[in-house]
């Protein structure tokens, strides 16, 4: 998923732009803004940073764009995420507990969850994971939620069924994916299925393909206040990865705060499948059971245990 989430539709670009009804006056109120830094930046690395999803704040601002219904950046809609419920649904015909590793706000859970499924999510981040909590109980389904880190934290129960969605173990190496298909393998029952969504070559390489920009923004997922955003991304073949920094310039900076991830092409997917002892039951292009095209940036594989 995740990063190309982070610059504003044009649609939303009009609506958040910096200084608008500012009269053309200077708007940034320091004195000085000490570009060296940037000037000087290292060289663009794989796994040089993560975007700091269980940061308090940083996870508020988030928790609003997975809430956003005009856009699919931080969460899809939730007209399309009916129907990836109503599919994942019958892979499980005769099940009825589920697991979401990286959660978000359990939009996938809270549905499930009104279908009379028990759920359990995990994730990072706070805001998300209070605002699941919150809904399940003005709700009154039956999903709990962990506030965890999906590569190690392990939940007792056998699940029918096991969700990892939105190309998530893209943002990690290959070493933190074998820990998560561990958790999922451990947690999953023996009949049960494990459904990844993970980003496809072209995915991946699509957001180094973008040229460098920049947008003004009155308020969004960097900052709450005026800000700029520019972006700089670069694709290693070497790794098969794009790495993307957002160098961030407010009201109150004295230097550019830096945000980054790494999204990675796992060519190694298939062999850390087999030795956490999965097999692929299915491949498809979306978790609506609609056929792999091969020219998708997702692609999502259905696991069972070997
Ligand atoms: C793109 S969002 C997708 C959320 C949800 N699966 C959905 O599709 O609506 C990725 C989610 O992964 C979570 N996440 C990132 N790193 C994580 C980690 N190490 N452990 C648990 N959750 C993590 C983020 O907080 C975020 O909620």
């Amino acid at each position: 998923m995740v990063t190309g989430m982070l610059e504003p539709t044009l649609n939303t670009f009009d609506e958040r732009i910096v200084g608008a009804d500012r009269g053309g006056q200077a708007w940034c109120q320091t004195d000085h803004v000490d570009l060296t830094g940037l000037l000087s930046r290292p060289q663009l690395r794989p796994g040089e940073a993560r975007l700091p999803w269980d940061d308090e704040e940083f996870s508020t601002r988030m928790l609003t764009e997975h809430l956003d219904d005009r856009h699919d950046m931080a969460s899809r809609r939730g007209s399309l995420i009916d129907r990836h419920v109503a599919w994942l649904s019958t892979l499980a015909p005769h099940g009825h507990r589920v697991l979401d590793l990286g959660c978000g706000p359990g939009l996938y859970l809270e549905r499930f969850g009104r279908a009379g499924w028990e759920g359990v999510g995990v994730d990072v981040s706070p805001a998300a994971i209070g605002h699941a909590t919150r809904r399940a109980s003005i709700l009154g389904i039956g999903c709990t939620y962990v506030q965890g880190d999906l590569r190690n934290t392990r939940v007792a129960r056998p699940f029918d069924l096991v969700l990892c969605v939105f190309g998530e173990l893209n943002t990690f190496p290959i070493e933190d994916v074998r820990d998560v298909l561990d958790v999922a393998s451990g947690a999953v029952s023996r009949d049960g299925r494990i459904v990844i969504e993970v980003s496809t070559r072209a995915g991946v390489a699509d957001k180094a393909g973008r040229p460098v920009s920049w947008y003004a923004a009155a308020g969004g997922l960097f900052a709450d206040g005026p800000h700029v955003v520019l972006r700089e991304s670069g694709w290693f073949e070497d790794d098969q990865a794009t790495v993307e920094r957002w160098w961030i310039m407010d009201e109150f900076t004295t230097s550019p705060r830096m945000f980054g991830s790494t999204t990675w092409f796992h060519y190694q997917l298939a062999e850390a499948i087999h030795e956490a002892g999965l097999v692929i039951d299915g491949r498809f292009g979306e978790p609506t059971g609609a056929a792999a095209s091969g020219e998708g940036d997702f692609e999502t594989l259905v696991l069972r245990r070997s």
